[in-house]
């Protein structure tokens, strides 16, 4: 019973250390290819309309998560978000979705 219990813990410590960190992502990219959120759509992610960026803080997890799953699969989408969208893995995508829908709108 007792190896039961201490065999958990380093499954528990790897899950955790492989979760993609949306904040991260969302200020300074995924070190992949996947450029920071807020250099587009502005430093609290408020949207940047000279780069025609729309507004990202505080929107449902869904419509972020579904708009960067169509951009990646789309590349006649946006060209920038095409590039963005598809350097995201699909666990990156659902963890910077999160961040920014728990954002409050500005
Ligand atoms: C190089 C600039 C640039 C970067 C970097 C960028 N975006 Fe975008 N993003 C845009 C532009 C421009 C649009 C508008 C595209 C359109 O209307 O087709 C957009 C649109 C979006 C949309 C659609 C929003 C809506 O209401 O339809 C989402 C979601 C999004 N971006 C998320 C992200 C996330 C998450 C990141 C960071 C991982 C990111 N973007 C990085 C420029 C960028």
């Amino acid at each position: 019973m007792k190896f039961v219990r201490y065999s958990f813990a380093p499954i528990a410590f790897l899950l955790m250390a492989a979760a993609p960190n949306g904040q991260s992502i969302a200020h300074n990219g995924n070190n992949n290819g996947a450029m920071s959120c807020a250099s587009c759509h502005g430093p609290t992610f408020g949207g940047n309309p000279a780069l025609q960026a729309p507004p990202l803080a505080g929107l449902p997890v869904s419509t972020i998560e579904t708009a960067l799953n169509n951009f990646a699969s789309n590349p006649s989408s946006n060209p920038m978000m095409h590039q963005v969208a598809s350097a995201l893995a699909p666990d990156e995508r659902q963890a910077v979705a999160v961040y920014l829908s728990g954002l409050k709108a500005n």
